[in-house]
């Protein structure tokens, strides 16, 4: 019997749901049952009536599936697959930030840690953020965590003054405005669209045509009538917007994008997590009931 066909199989007998990030690798993409970006995937977890959910992504990813889904079973593929960016921040120096400016509102990317969600006021993604720094009252300090870049182009978007920690995701990071301008000059015509986690997309915001979640990369790809177009993200949602858009060419602003913790699950992972039902993510209750807020609010704006 093939991988693919093993995984059907385990899927069906562990009453399970597969949900993969856009970054997964392709043939993880395949088999999944929703494939999408941090926001979508937070609302199938969410209401997912099964009793497992296998969450082929990131850490930080699977506890935001137990915290708001906590009755189910929520199994990573892998340990290794961590978050950089999530790491760029503990409780602790969150708690220390916080002292240094009471009465702010902490809001967080939904790239963290459940502790330090818990510690924060609001939780936005990529897809969100500028919404959710909208809806915050107009004279309160903001510190927004852990993407500097994220909150720079949040920042210029919304005009708000917001204290941004200093951390990055290394895997967009890399990306700087010179490589921009580098894509432009090698694909005339062709428009760019840019993660915020991008170290170019706020510094190069007149040269990127979109700045998008993963998902809103997938939503483009569906409706552009462009021959070529830049991505500047990680190379896995090329699977996607190619599979969407066979007509138009999909071409990385680099090739090297490439997360490794995302690249950690394979269809073999997939396959021994459900069979051997691991590796099962828990968030300590009182945790998870003070991050369960945050998520709630985030997924409902
Ligand atoms: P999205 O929510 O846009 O999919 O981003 C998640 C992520 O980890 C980007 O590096
Ligand atoms: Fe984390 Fe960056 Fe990988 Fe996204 S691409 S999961 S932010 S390390």
């Amino acid at each position: 019997m093939s991988l693919e066909a093993e995984v059907g199989r385990l899927k069906e007998e562990r009453d399970a749901v597969l949900l993969a990030h856009n970054y997964q690798r392709p043939e993880v993409q395949d088999v999944a049952d929703f494939v999408g970006d941090s926001l979508y995937l937070s609302r199938k977890a969410r209401e997912a009536d099964r009793r497992v959910i296998v969450f082929a992504g990131v850490r930080f990813m699977a506890e935001t599936a137990k915290i708001l889904n906590p009755s189910r079973t929520v199994l990573l593929p892998d340990l290794r697959a961590g978050c950089a960016l999530a790491d760029a921040i503990t409780a602790e120096q969150l708690r220390d930030w916080k002292a240094a400016h009471p009465g702010a509102a902490v809001v967080a990317y939904i790239n963290t840690s459940a502790d330090v969600k818990a510690e924060s006021d609001y939780c936005c993604t990529s897809s969100n953020a500028v919404k959710v720094v909208e809806s915050i009252p107009a004279d309160r300090e903001i510190l927004f965590l852990p993407d500097m870049f994220l909150g720079d182009y949040v920042r210029k978007r919304t005009g708000r003054a917001m204290h941004l920690w200093v951390g990055d995701c290394p895997v967009h990071a890399r990306m700087r405005p010179e490589d921009m301008d580098r894509a432009r000059r090698a694909h005339p015509g062709a428009p760019i669209l840019a993660h915020p986690e991008c170290g170019c997309a706020s510094q190069a915001l007149p040269q990127v045509d979109r700045v998008l979640s993963t998902d809103g990369m997938v939503r483009y790809a569906e409706e552009t009538r462009a021959p070529e177009v830049l991505v500047a993200t990680e190379v896995g949602i090329l699977h996607r917007m190619q599979q969407i858009n066979p007509t138009t060419r999909f071409t990385p602003l680099d090739l090297g994008t490439v997360c490794p913790f995302m690249k950690e699950i394979d269809l073999a992972d997939v396959r021994d997590s459900l069979q051997l039902q691991r590796y099962v993510i828990e968030v300590p209750d009182a945790t998870a009931d003070r991050a369960r807020g945050v998520l709630e609010r985030m997924i409902a704006s």
